[in-house]
């Protein structure tokens, strides 16, 4: 089973998206296993998007991310991390075809209420830089042989 980290951000968590957002994750057969609302430190924001640093929109992206409280979460599923990259649709929400999350809901390339990790590498390593090994609880459910 294949893990991947979720973040619903300021925007979507303001717009009181997050329901809507854990429903369509849970809908599509994934298991949550981890999740909580943090506010994220300067520190948390430039380490967990440093691969950004230098482009032009860092700043800006960092103060965004950091301007109100987040909703983290740990999901599993086959396939979890490209399902809900799909799930999400593109960064840009004008891009970002409707029934995705973005395309739905998205406002713009900052307010585009949700990110998710891109690759197994990068879904490891924002689980553990966003989650302690006691806050992830893994688990079967007798549902998900029906999906
Ligand atoms: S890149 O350069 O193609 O890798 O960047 P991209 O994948 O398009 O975006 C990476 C994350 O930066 C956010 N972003 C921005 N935030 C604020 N302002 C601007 N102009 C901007 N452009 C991109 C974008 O929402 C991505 O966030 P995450 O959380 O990774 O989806």
């Amino acid at each position: 089973m294949e893990q991947t980290f979720l973040m619903v951000k300021p925007d979507g968590v303001q717009r009181n998206l997050i329901g809507e957002v854990v429903s369509r994750f849970e809908m599509k057969g994934f298991t949550l296993i981890g999740a909580k609302v943090l506010q994220i430190s300067p520190e948390l924001a430039e380490t967990h998007y440093g691969e950004h640093k230098g482009k032009p929109f860092f700043e800006g992206l960092v103060e965004f991310i950091t301007s109100g409280p987040v909703f983290a979460m740990v999901w599993e599923g086959d396939g979890a991390i490209l399902e809900a990259r799909k799930m999400i649709g593109k960064t840009k929400p004008q891009e970002a075809d409707p029934g995705t999350i973005r395309g739905d809901y998205g406002v713009n390339m900052s307010k585009n209420i949700i990110h998710g990790s891109d690759s197994v590498e990068s879904a490891k390593r924002e689980i553990s830089l966003f989650f302690n090994d006691n806050e992830i609880e893994s688990y079967s459910k007798t549902v998900n042989k029906w999906v």
